[in-house]
């Protein structure tokens, strides 16, 4: 059996992987909120119409900030027509997905939402039709105590305490043309800068975070990146990078491509990263900007489903079944991002219900949770703690991206003064690791907690949505068997 070696030195840290990595995204799109976590006709539905197996799933998985309300429906929209008595808000055009918006959810039912879920929220502002007045507008009336108009509006609408939200996003992918009032770099980061100086002035406690590029294949990349820190970087404390994997092209067979997703966004990353320090020297500046991967996800674009000529509330767009491949390959863009802790301060899974979600729910009433759910979940548990450097030897392969090794790995400390290492394998062989951990003392192996796919008999009805299953074997040693294309949570005490 082909051997392979991780080694990991409690001694060489490299920073702490946050909660706050294991976050997610609710966009008014498809049926991720009418229709997703909003249904008061479902048995489940709460006096406030939020579907309550829709929140336990949420709770589940573990999901610690939510963004919203996008995404590309962002640049288009006013919050302020979606607050006050509901039976007086008209429906608008959802310009950016082609549908209807009904302004029934708008900030206050989704801060109740928030409560409910027990999640943070990370509110977007429109800096395509909006501006700084609507932004600025947006803090006061979620932030200030003041008697002023927007927080008097607040307290009207039934809220006298403000919101008190910590993180906000200036605009959402403004590089891309498919951008409601897409612009240039330099011309979004002038008010980019200009708006986060205002917000920053009604309430210095937020956080806000500046578009960086929507995609490593975007012709402006790195460039934008560059520019836009250069205009704002004072008044800003994160930069979003968005990414998402396929097969290039929608090419099934271009396995190996797809598997090597992760050398992408490592290098997309570590990019930013330099270039966030290159801007900091140039500006000789003491402050530190990190990384919000505010998007990220496997989508197989021309796989997924939309009704995409059907303007309806909650009609479908981007629905994707997930099956284990896109499963294992999810598994490493989170090692990746986990082992970029000391920059990657957010991660936002795109998106969380109905669109590229984990949670799918029948209009019927079933809810589904997909193959992605599971390594999610397990991780936001798992992967949270201080990140110790891994050392993987093994065999590579050849990639678009670049040679790619075949084993991926993070280690992180556990609570508890143990470690888990999260280990996927995109080989098609057995492999038998050895885990070489060095000044830990005494190590106990407790158990390894993999996901593998179950054979085609073995597979639960319902198809390739249903085809993982969480399995745990107890450890004798320091020895793991990685069964084929697996995704392995391995425990350790210390
Ligand atoms: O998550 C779906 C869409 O993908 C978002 O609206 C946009 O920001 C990105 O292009």
């Amino acid at each position: 059996m082909k051997k392979v070696c991780v080694t990991v030195n409690r001694k060489f840290t490299i920073g702490k992987s946050e909660k706050t990595l294991f976050s997610s995204f609710i966009e008014h799109m498809g049926r991720c909120v009418y229709g997703g976590i909003y249904d008061p006709a479902h048995p489940s539905a709460d006096r406030d119409g939020f579907r309550k197996d829709v929140m336990d799933a949420i709770s589940e998985l573990g999901v610690s900030m939510v963004r919203y309300p996008g995404g590309n429906f962002v640049s288009g929209y006013d919050w302020k027509k979606a607050i006050g008595p509901v039976e007086q808000r008209k429906a608008t055009l959802n310009l950016a997905w082609n549908q209807l918006e009904p302004n029934k959810i708008g900030v206050d039912e989704f801060m109740r939402f928030s409560e409910k879920t027990g999640t943070k929220p990370i509110m977007a502002v429109n800096l395509g039709t909006g501006g700084a007045e609507s932004a600025v507008d947006l803090v006061e009336y979620c932030n200030l105590e003041t008697d002023t108009e927007w927080a008097e509006k607040r307290k009207e609408n039934g809220h006298a305490e403000p919101y008190g939200i910590q993180y906000w996003c200036l605009g959402n992918e403004m590089d891309g043309d498919w951008q409601i009032c897409h612009r240039t770099a330099d011309e979004y980061g002038q008010i980019a800068a200009e708006t986060a100086k205002m917000m920053k002035w009604v309430d210095p406690s937020i956080k806000l975070t500046i578009c960086g590029s929507s995609d490593t294949a975007m012709p402006t990349f790195p460039s934008w990146d560059r520019i836009v820190l250069e205009q704002a970087y004072p008044y800003i404390d994160y930069i979003s990078l968005h990414k998402y994997y396929e097969y290039p092209g929608g090419d099934r067979t271009r396995k190996q491509d797809f598997l090597a997703s992760y050398v992408d966004l490592d290098g997309f990353i570590s990019t930013v990263a330099s270039t966030i320090r290159y801007v900091k020297t140039l500006k000789r500046s003491q402050h530190e900007v990190y990384i919000s991967l505010d998007e990220w996800n496997v989508w197989h674009k021309r796989d997924c489903f939309s009704d995409r000529e059907n303007r309806g509330i909650s009609v479908a767009r981007e629905e994707c079944l997930y099956d284990f491949l896109d499963a294992v390959v999810f598994s490493t863009l989170i090692c990746t991002f986990v082992n970029h802790a000391d920059v990657v301060k957010i991660a936002c899974l795109a998106q969380l219900v109905n669109v590229l979600a984990p949670i799918m729910t029948k209009p019927s009433g079933e809810l589904i949770k997909q193959s992605i759910f599971h390594p999610f979940m397990l991780a936001s548990h798992y992967c949270v703690g201080e990140v110790y450097q891994t050392m993987v030897t093994c065999d590579t392969f050849s990639s678009m991206y670049g040679e790619a090794k075949e084993v991926v790995a993070t280690a992180v400390g556990q609570e508890d003064g143990g470690v888990c290492l999260l280990v996927v394998s995109l080989s098609e062989e057995e492999i038998s690791l050895d885990l070489e951990l060095e000044q830990f003392g005494k190590i106990s192996p407790k158990e390894n907690i993999f996901l593998a796919e179950q054979k085609a008999g073995e597979k639960a009805e319902g198809g390739p949505v249903e085809q993982v299953k969480i399995q745990k074997e107890k450890l004798e040693s320091t020895t793991v068997l990685l069964r084929p294309y697996s995704i392995n949570f391995i425990r350790l005490a210390c």
